[in-house]
């Protein structure tokens, strides 16, 4: 029970470092339970959406047990620097994908999903073309990527300057329309819209709703339209009012594997030329966050730059998926069984060196148990996957 009543049950990423509820976090926590206690599952999503508001926003953290130290408090996305619930930022939305899986969605839990997704799509597609906007780079989950290091310069994540970018954002109480339409660090996110159609798609599912088919399929041809790069056979971020490609190779390009609305020629040139590719992303412990052959690929440990090549077990969730929707199970057998043998050799870990499966960052890592799914799952189908033809 938090201070002023409210109840709450979640897991924590990680017992040490990661104390708050995260929200994509909690959407692989609650993947990860419906295999063991899907209860246990709706109890986190209905916590998260408790951390929301009514009008559908739903923040990135929810400080639920303990406030953020006064020390950390000016880099967390906050409105205020004291007695803030969660942050006014957001996280790549699984929402709808995670409740799909733990089933048992009452109509108050579906009118909520709605809710949340017209919300993101009202305040954060400022420009109306399918395509949610995000103003931090760690609002995709992805926060030291190399590929925001051209776009936020010295405001990235892992700099100094970050707290500006924080500040500017409260400035502007987080309006992504303000901030779309005055400077040019916010970034129209591969992996973040590939998220949102997932979502889109199981909220159809879930409501019988064909409005959110129709806004999933305005998102996936966008990224056709908008992020696909013919000559690089890969999808990229858009950055800044110039909605530029940013064409730096990182696991976010390959993300769009996983969504069936998007044409097979392209879902294949991703797969063969990039994912299977032994020099850039197949290595034997899972796929790296950033391609082999990029300078900036670094897999080892770094306590303050994450997601700069090591590998993870949500991306390794969902090019499985990718890969079977592809009908190459083959390969998702493959990949599936290097990410367990990472986690048999080093534990549930926060992330892996691709090529040695040591692993790095915390130790009993909340969302490394979704290798529990690898065998079996996909996201977009309630854990059946959808073959395109
Ligand atoms: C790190 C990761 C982020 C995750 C968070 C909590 O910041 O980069 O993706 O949500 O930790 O585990």
């Amino acid at each position: 029970m938090r201070r002023d009543g409210t109840p709450y049950a979640f897991t924590c990423p990680s017992p040490r470092r990661y104390q708050h509820q995260w929200f994509w976090d909690s959407c692989f926590h609650a993947v990860a339970w419906s295999h063991l206690d899907p209860e246990r599952g709706r109890q986190e999503l209905r916590t998260l959406m408790r951390a929301g508001r009514p009008d559908g926003f739903v923040p990135h953290t929810a400080f639920w047990n303990a406030s953020p130290l006064w020390r950390r408090a000016p880099l967390y996305a906050t409105a205020s620097y004291r007695g803030d619930t969660g942050t006014e930022s957001i996280q790549t939305p699984l929402l709808p994908v995670a409740w799909e899986r733990v089933g048992g969605a009452t109509p108050d839990d579906l009118a909520f999903l709605e809710a949340h997704a017209r919300w993101l799509i009202r305040e954060r597609d400022p420009d109306g073309d399918g395509l949610i906007t995000i103003l931090l780079p760690d609002e995709s989950g992805l926060d030291d990527s190399p590929k925001y290091d051209a776009v936020y310069g010295r405001l990235a994540h892992w700099k100094p300057g970050y707290a500006r970018l924080v500040q500017r954002c409260r400035r502007a109480r987080w309006s992504a329309a303000t901030l779309a339409r005055t400077t040019d660090e916010h970034v129209e996110d591969v992996l973040v819209n590939v998220a949102h159609a997932l979502s889109l798609r199981s909220l159809a599912r879930l409501t019988g709703n064909a409005e959110w088919d129709e806004h999933a399929a305005r998102t996936e041809a966008a990224l056709v339209e908008r992020c696909w790069n013919e000559r690089r056979g890969l999808f990229f971020d858009l950055a800044g009012r110039s909605e530029t490609q940013v064409e730096l190779s990182t696991w976010s390009s390959l993300a769009p594997l996983a969504l069936v609305g998007i044409p097979r020629e392209l879902r294949e040139r991703v797969a063969n030329e990039h994912l299977l590719h032994r020099r850039r992303y197949w290595a034997r412990f899972g796929v790296p966050s950033v391609s082999m052959e990029e300078p900036s690929f670094r897999p080892g440990f770094n306590a303050y730059r994450t997601w700069r090549g090591a590998a993870w077990m949500n991306t390794n969730w969902l090019m499985v998926g990718g890969l079977r929707a592809l009908g190459a199970d083959d390969e998702a057998d493959t990949l599936a069984a290097g990410a367990l043998a990472a986690v048999e050799r080093s534990g549930y870990r926060e992330y892996y060196h691709p090529r040695t499966g040591s692993g790095h960052g915390e130790q009993r890592f909340g969302f490394a148990t979704l290798a529990i799914d690898l065998p079996s799952g996909f996201p977009a189908t309630g854990g059946r996957v959808a073959r395109s033809a």
